[in-house]
Formats: C-alpha cells, sequence, structure tokens
C-alpha cells in the first residue's frame, strides 16, 4: 500500500520535508511546471497538508480537497489558513504553540532595546566612519522608569513580560478579558492601555479581528515619548498611520519585526532612521524552527495513526465538540 497523500504548498525545513518524505508520499507544489494541473490530479486522494511559508489555505483550496482531514500549519500563527472554514468541512488545523515562546520573547526584547537605544544606528554610524570625528549622541530614550503595555498576554506575551520584569519594567496589558491570575493592570481597550503607558508590545494573534488594532488614535495616546514594538502581524497596525506618526514624531520610535504586505516593507518606512526593521525573524534559530517542523510532522503522524492533533486550535477543538 502506498504512503497517504500529503499537499506541501510551499518549501518547508528540510528536516521536515525529510521527515514527512517517509510517512507520506509528499506533493511539492512549488516544484511543479503547472501547480493547478497538479493539483487536478491528486485533488480526490490527498487527505494530508502541511502549510509552511505562510501558504495561503482558503476555502477554495479545502472545498477543492474533498478527502482533507488535516491541515498542519507551520508558526502559531495561522492567520494565512481559513481555519473557520477548515471547520465547516470537518478538517482539523494544528498549528506549533510553545515550541518558540522563549527565543520570539528574546527577540522581542531585543527589538525593544534596539530601539530604545538605537542599536542599528549606532552599528551604522560607526561602520560609516563617523566616530573618527564624533561622539554618537546621547539617545533620548532610555529604558529607565519606562511602563510596559503587553497587548496580547498569551503565551508568548507572558514570556516577554517575565523578561521585562527583569529589566525593571512596569507592566500593563490588554486583551479580551481580565484573566484571574495575572497581578499586571489590565486595560480593556488597546487606547486605554496606550494612554496609560508609554511602549507598547504587540503580540497578538493576525487576521480579521485584530486588524488595525493600533490605529492613528492608539499612536497618538502613546504620546511623544511612545515606542511601539511589533511582533504579532503587520495586520494589526494600522501600517500608513504609523509611517505619519513616526514621520511627525508623534510617538518618538517603533520596532517592527512584522509588515503588512511582507516581504514588501514600504519606502516611506525604510526611509526613517526611527524605525528598526527585522525581516519577521522572532522564531528563526535553528533550535526552534526544528522544534516547529517537528511538531509539525509529529501532529500529521498522530493523525495518521488514529491518535487525533496534538496541537488543534480553537476553531477545530479536539475531540470535536457535538454540534
Ligand atoms: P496566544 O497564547 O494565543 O496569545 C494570544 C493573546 O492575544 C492572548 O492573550 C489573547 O487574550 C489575545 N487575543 C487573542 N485574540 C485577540 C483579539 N481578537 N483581540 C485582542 N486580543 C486577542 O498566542 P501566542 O502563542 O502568544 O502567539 C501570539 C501571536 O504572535 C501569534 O498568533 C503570531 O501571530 C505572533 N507570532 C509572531 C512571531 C514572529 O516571528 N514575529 C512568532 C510567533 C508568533 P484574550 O483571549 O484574553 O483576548
Ligand atoms: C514564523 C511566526 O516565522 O509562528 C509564527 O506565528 O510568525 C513565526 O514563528 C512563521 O510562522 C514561519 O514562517
Amino acid at each position: 500500500m502506498s504512503a497517504p497523500d500529503l499537499l506541501m504548498p510551499k518549501p518547508m525545513l528540510a528536516q521536515t520535508v525529510e521527515a514527512l518524505d517517509q510517512a507520506f508520499t509528499v506533493h511539492k507544489l512549488w516544484l511543479a511546471d503547472d501547480p493547478d494541473a497538479v493539483l487536478a490530479r491528486i485533488a480526490d486522494r490527498v487527505r494530508f497538508l502541511a502549510a509552511g511559508g505562510h501558504a495561503h489555505v482558503d476555502e477554495a483550496l479545502i472545498a477543492a480537497l474533498p478527502k482533507l482531514e488535516i491541515i498542519a500549519n507551520f508558526g502559531v500563527g495561522y492567520d494565512s489558513v481559513d481555519a473557520a472554514a477548515a471547520a465547516r468541512h470537518g478538517v482539523v488545523v494544528t498549528n506549533t504553540p510553545e515550541v518558540l515562546n522563549e527565543d520570539v520573547a528574546d527577540l522581542a526584547m531585543a527589538l525593544l532595546l534596539a530601539t530604545i537605544r538605537e542599536v542599528p544606528q549606532a552599528d551604522r554610524f560607526l561602520r560609516q566612519g563617523k566616530w573618527l570625528s564624533e561622539n554618537y549622541p546621547l539617545t533620548p530614550a532610555t529604558l529607565r522608569g519606562r511602563m510596559l503595555g503587553i497587548v496580547g498576554l498569551g503565551r508568548i506575551g507572558k514570556a516577554i513580560a517575565r523578561r521585562a520584569e527583569a529589566f525593571g519594567l512596569k507592566i500593563a496589558y490588554y486583551g479580551r478579558r481580565r484573566q484571574a491570575d495575572v497581578a499586571y493592570a489590565y486595560h480593556s481597550s488597546v487606547k486605554a492601555l496606550a494612554e496609560a503607558v508609554d511602549t507598547l508590545m504587540i503580540i497578538v494573534p493576525g487576521g480579521a479581528e485584530t486588524r488595525h488594532l493600533v490605529d492613528a488614535e492608539v499612536l497618538k495616546a502613546l504620546g511623544p515619548d511612545g515606542v511601539l514594538i511589533n511582533v504579532a502581524r503587520g495586520s494589526v497596525v494600522d501600517e500608513g498611520a504609523l509611517i505619519e506618526a513616526l514621520r511627525n514624531r508623534t510617538i518618538l520610535a517603533a520596532g517592527l519585526d512584522v509588515f503588512a504586505d511582507e516581504p514588501q516593507v514600504p519606502e516611506a518606512l525604510v526611509a526613517l532612521d526611527n524605525a528598526v526593521l527585522l525581516p519577521h525573524v522572532g522564531s528563526a534559530t535553528i533550535h526552534t524552527r526544528r522544534a516547529m517542523g517537528q511538531l509539525v510532522v509529529d501532529n500529521l503522524v498522530s493523525w495518521r495513526d488514529g491518535k487525533g492533533p496534538l496541537t488543534p486550535v480553537s476553531e477545530t477543538p479536539w475531540p470535536r465538540e457535538k454540534a
């Protein structure tokens, strides 16, 4: 009997592909000369889908695969997968929670420090030979006395909070609800949080519900000493409003790991010296990416063996809820 068919729309880590090749017949769509023809040929055989590289898995693709049972997403954020549509079609979606918490939290703190202390700007200054004639200017911002507002105090948000406490920062948070076991100050809107703090850390899921949660009004509330760090999704911040706020010094600075239309980054943002920009590297260590890839494999193999998904997302709970 041949191994079950698995669709892989976009490239994934070599180690993940190798492991999946041993357990499944893997259809690597990005290698096909005519992906549509391949899809049409295998559509009624595909039971498994491994979604890496932010592969867009929409309802049309799910509906075109009538035997599809499970979509394993590489990433804890699964806004590129239509999980509600998957639920309607009886397809389970899994993601990769927990294994990336610490590396993403480290990167969030690195971005916060780099933004406040102008680390990339100082590096550029040295490389340009300017130190030979003058000292780097004192930075207007310091971490001392800052209050950090965390938008999304979930798994990663809490790992960031632990680090921030060690740096002596006061912490407050916003989420859809107050968390009973959390002592940090809670604010019931992002605007109220922005009014109360001078530093915002964005680490909520992307998607329609959180689109432009940080808009011009929130940036104004954050104020002229305000620093915005976004390690969530570009869609959460109104990028146009942010560029204006940075340009007009409505806020002081921003550190961004994610963008609205990545890997495209607006020229206007690149031109600003009060923004530190990273190419979506929150989880990008070999250690963590391997662990994420292994969790994708483990979910798919567990499902194949009749043991259910290991880390299903909230839209497709397991065991299934009764209708
Ligand atoms: P999580 O544990 O599910 O935490 C998400 C937090 O966001 C929760 O505290 C939740 O609190 C809040 N939240 C959820 N939906 C919300 C909404 N509609 N409005 C307001 N708050 C909402 O998730 P996580 O594992 O920490 O990951 C968070 C996100 O980080 C991911 O979804 C992903 O987009 C992003 N991420 C980025 C990178 C990177 O490389 N830059 C790496 C990993 C993850 P309530 O339920 O109380 O609202
Ligand atoms: C990954 C992420 O960069 O897990 C997430 O939600 O954003 C990152 O860990 C991404 O999913 C893989 O390309």
